[in-house]
């Protein structure tokens, strides 16, 4: 038997899943990373523990299925995307810590730029979120960056890109990936040269654009690496693509939300990338080798599940099975409103100076209303994307395929669909990221023979219905209220 290794570096830590012909996960590992803030607003991640800890958590992952390296078909990645790094081709050693998709240094810059210029290229909002305003920092702040940039000694990548170069020498992204540097133009498949200019970054620095699903651009762990055999890399998604990807909605009009430290609803919209006039992006969905890309619309909402992880940081919640049971204790918020925009907001409003706001306290409100508030908010965010993606593409998303750890909460689950007014599909294996970099490889290797394979073997565990009891309309006035209040709080 064989088996395909899917790697999932992700924000807060990286798992590796070993997937079977049939679906099944037959062994995993995961590991956690130091969160580096060096000043406020900044977020940094060191590269060399990434890869320290991918190598460790395939290797665990293959001890825990009692497999060897020879056992492994195809491997896949994915990864947090447009994260930053830059390093010297030579050594293969950074220059510069990562810095993170929410790291918010490049605000001020963002602000000069006009975003109709940069929405028709990227399909994207300009953001310091994404990685051409991280890589224009490394390149003017690190002593020597630029020299040695234009002298081709200095490799830049998403994280993708990274691991890859560590795991087979090669210096290439896929095109899920690329797409979210804001310096790719998405209908052309290519580095945009005038991105290229306004940002100042030499072509040197960057890695070839390939498609998702290849057998051959990434080249292969070699015999003499960790794995000792060669294993080829055939799969690279973004992983919030790596999602979709996973969730099999591989149709046009088909969605997933991921609800990871972030939510991120992706949508396919087929082989025409779709603009957005409602706040959302436009980006790449998967390109399989020899074939056109699919494209998506995303609305990418910047805390979720971070901010149940900031009620614990705060002692409010003690961990997330206390969370639900709290937050089922009441019935209602009693009117308070919970707005996480610790990172400002995302889709579909693009306010970086926005910031987390609780309204409607009384001397009555307990730890268990913003609880219940603080999921409410999440499920909110989602409908707001929701009535964005209705907004853009005139078709209304009445079934939503669901993942990441926090769909393990099933009143987030009942609430979500509620508050959007949408079936919540939740699926049996709820590592859809991980698996989608999986099934990106193996169809690849011929693993797996087509979509057609995959689909039959997607199973939903759970489906949840929205509550007609429930009036939303005045709720959905108040909390936009709210938002408009936690908007341009952070302005000099
Ligand atoms: O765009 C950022 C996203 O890719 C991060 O996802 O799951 O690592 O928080 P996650």
């Amino acid at each position: 038997m064989q088996y395909v290794a899917a790697i999932d570096q992700g924000t807060t830590g990286t798992r590796c899943l070993l997937v079977s012909h049939g679906g099944a996960v037959v062994g995993q590992a995961y590991e956690t990373h130091e969160q580096q803030y060096p000043k406020p607003g900044w977020v940094e991640h060191d590269p060399t523990v990434l890869w320290e800890n991918t190598k460790t958590v395939v290797t665990d992952a293959l001890a825990d299925a009692g497999l060897a390296a020879t056992d492994l078909v195809a491997i896949g990645v994915t990864n947090q995307r447009e994260t930053t790094v830059l390093w010297d081709g030579a050594t293969g050693e950074p220059i510069h810590d990562a810095i993170v998709w929410q790291d918010r240094r490049t605000t001020e810059r963002i602000e000069q730029l006009e975003p109709e210029w940069i929405r028709d290229r990227t399909g994207l909002e300009p953001d310091a979120y994404f990685s051409a305003s991280k890589l224009e920092w490394l390149l003017n702040e690190v002593e020597g960056a630029r020299e040695r940039a234009e002298a081709g000694e200095l490799r830049f990548g998403t994280v993708d890109s990274w691991l890859v170069s560590k795991l087979t020498g090669e210096h290439v992204t896929d095109v899920t990936n690329a797409s979210r540097t804001m310096l790719f133009d998405i209908h052309d498949l290519r580095w945009d040269g005038d991105l290229l200019a306004e940002f100042d970054v030499p072509r040197e620095v960057l890695p070839t654009v390939v498609p998702s699903s290849d057998p051959e651009s990434y080249g292969a762990a070699s015999e003499d690496g960790f794995l000792g055999a060669e294993i080829p890399v055939a799969g690279v998604l973004g992983d919030q693509q790596a999602a979709l990807f996973g969730q099999t909605c591989f149709e046009a009009g088909s969605a997933k939300n991921t609800y990871g430290t972030g939510s991120f609803l992706l949508v396919n919209t087929g082989p025409e990338p779709v603009e957005s006039d409602h706040g959302l992006l436009t980006t790449v969905a998967f390109q399989r080798a020899g074939e056109e890309p699919r494209y998506a619309l995303e609305g990418s909402i910047f805390t979720t599940g971070a901010a149940i992880e900031w009620l614990e940081d705060v002692s409010l919640v003690e961990n997330p099975a206390e969370m639900e049971t709290l937050a089922r204790s009441v019935d209602s918020t009693d009117g308070v409103y919970v707005v996480p925009a610790f990172s400002g907001l995302g889709a579909p409003h693009w306010d970086g100076r926005a910031r987390g706001t609780i309204l409607g306290l009384t001397r009555g409100t307990g730890r268990e209303h913003i609880a219940r508030a603080t999921l409410e908010s999440i499920g909110f965010q989602t409908h707001d994307v929701l009535a964005a993606m209705a907004a853009d593409t005139g078709e209304n998303i009445d079934r939503l395929r669901v993942d990441g750890g926090a769909v393990q909460n099933d009143l987030l689950c009942e609430l979500q669909a509620t508050i959007a007014d949408c079936t919540i599909a939740r699926p049996a294996v709820d590592e859809t990221t991980a698996l989608g970099a999986a099934y990106a490889a193996g169809l690849a290797v011929g693993y797996w023979e087509d979509l057609d394979a995959l689909r039959e073997q997607h199973r939903t565990e759970r489906v949840f219905r929205p509550d007609e009891t429930v009036d939303m309309d005045g709720r959905y006035a108040r909390w936009n209220e709210a938002v408009d209040r936690a908007r341009d709080w952070a302005r000099e």
